[in-house]
């Protein structure tokens, strides 16, 4: 049976599946019944400065965005930090701590960018038996205005700053979470590696306006007829946090930097994927909100059955096995060449990649053949951009077919080549032509 515990920058874990910083770990009472469900950690709802607690909305915090189905696809809030006293927030932590010991348990933490402000929190967060801190510098909205969150995860060199406050005022291990809004997430990674932390994790929300009620004009979530941006985060953003934790993977300044992964994971195959890019495990936040806690027993038995299938028998197997087969789109094998098939038998004729292809793509998929609906790849005009795959509603219906080497290309007319050949040195490239001359 595979092994599934978690060892992510020394902080150990039964599992790699860790609730994320949100309502789900507002509290003792959630995470209590969190790590009843089998969550191997949390990181609890972000803890502020000492003081009065900030003021949330008093009216609706949610966006959100559906499928056809009416399955939450994105989801949008205007929530801020922890609106609890800081002092309840650390006696529950060291309680729920103490009542756990096996499970781990992060403090999330955003105090003004101040080195007094760092230097008074963690001492208190210390002495909770914490295992580590993440600091946040990811939240866009509303606390951002007040220069905090993604005020700070914007400017790299006050990540490094705060990050080196952090290094020097605890001896817990140090998470830096990032804000995906940001040009290039690299940059901030680096800054946060040059201040010494011992990891990062991304994404936290993306600035967003899910809708705008039609009838007075308010973006959703609205108060009293106005709205202000929001973070977006679930199944939807899952695409944009797998490249930034590739990107961070992969670059040679951050490689080997623990990564914790978070954006959308909702089941093991998710996570799966976060892994295999590099993450060292991975949060989770819109899908315990959307499906309860009990998600993460899918997520573990997913997860161990398939490792178990492939042979994989820890996590080390998995983690990163992706990294190396992300490259720059100019090393991409232009020698290799698919066309797309359709299993007629599969075919329920509903004519939307004939559609496709013809109005949008390369009019390689007929729509009548000797005057009956059918729906039919020309190779000789298949370029092989997939697009038909995607459109099909029946899986599988469609599927690309590689052409082995020698095989004759119907629509250019050339043999494939068995070699790889790149656009570094194809003809056409400008650049190659003046370095070969
Ligand atoms: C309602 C809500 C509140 C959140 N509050 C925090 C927070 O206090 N601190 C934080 O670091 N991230 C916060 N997040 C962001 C999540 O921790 C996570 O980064 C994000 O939701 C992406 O993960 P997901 O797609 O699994 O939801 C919040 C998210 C939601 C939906
Ligand atoms: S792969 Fe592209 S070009 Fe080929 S049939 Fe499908 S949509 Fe048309
Ligand atoms: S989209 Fe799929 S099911 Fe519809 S006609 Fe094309 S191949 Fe057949």
């Amino acid at each position: 049976m595979a092994d599934i515990r978690n060892n992510f920058v020394g902080i150990k874990s039964p599992n790699p599946f860790w609730l994320a910083s949100a309502p789900p770990t507002d509290k003792a009472y959630n995470v209590e019944r969190a790590f009843k469900a089998g969550w191997g950690g949390v990181v609890w709802k972000t803890l502020g400065e000492e003081g009065p607690p900030v003021v949330n909305v008093n009216g609706p915090r949610y966006g959100a965005i559906w499928g056809a189905d009416r399955r939450l696809l994105g989801l949008n809030n205007i929530e801020l930090i922890t609106d609890r006293d800081l002092y309840v927030n650390l006696r529950e932590m060291k309680q729920v701590k103490m009542n756990w010991p096996d499970r781990a348990l992060i403090a999330s933490i955003m105090v003004p960018c101040e080195e007094n402000a760092w230097k008074a929190i963690l001492p208190l967060v210390e002495e909770t038996g914490a295992d580590g801190i993440e600091l946040n510098f990811g939240c866009p909205h509303g606390m951002s205005e007040r220069g905090m969150g993604s005020a700070v995860g914007q400017v790299p060199e006050y990540i490094e700053m705060v990050v080196r406050w952090c290094k020097q005022y605890t001896r817990m291990p140090v998470i830096t979470k990032l804000t995906p809004n940001i040009t290039d997430i690299r940059r901030p990674a680096r800054a946060a590696h040059a201040g010494g932390t011992d990891a990062v994790s991304l994404i936290n929300t993306i600035n967003s306006i899910t809708s705008v009620n039609l009838d007075n004009f308010s973006p959703e979530p609205s108060i009293d007829g106005k709205g202000s941006h929001g973070g977006y985060c679930g199944p939807a953003v899952k695409p944009i946090a797998l490249n930034m934790v590739a990107e961070i993977a992969r670059d040679p300044e951050t490689a080997g930097l623990p990564i914790s992964g978070i954006g959308g994971v909702t089941t093991w195959r998710d996570a799966a994927e976060f892994l295999a890019l590099g993450a060292g495990n991975v949060q989770v936040c819109t899908a315990a909100m959307t499906y309860g806690f009990k998600i993460v027993q899918e997520m573990i038995s997913g997860l161990s059955n398939w490792m178990d299938a492939k042979g994989h028998r820890s996590l080390d197997d998995i983690i990163g096995r992706a990294t190396p087969n992300v490259t720059d789109w100019k090393f991409l094998n232009l020698n290799y060449i698919a066309k797309a098939h359709i299993d007629q038998d599969a075919c329920i004729k509903c004519g939307r990649c004939h559609i496709a292809c013809e109005d949008t793509s390369h009019q390689a998929i007929t729509a009548f053949v000797d005057g009956k609906r059918h729906f039919e790849v020309m190779e000789d005009e298949c370029v092989g951009c997939n697009l038909c795959v995607n459109v099909c509603p029946v899986d599988n219906c469609i599927t690309m077919v590689p052409l082995k080497a020698g095989a004759l290309d119907k629509r250019t007319g050339q043999k494939v080549q068995k070699t790889y050949a790149n656009w570094t040195t194809h003809p056409n490239n400008p650049s190659a032509k003046q370095a070969a001359e």
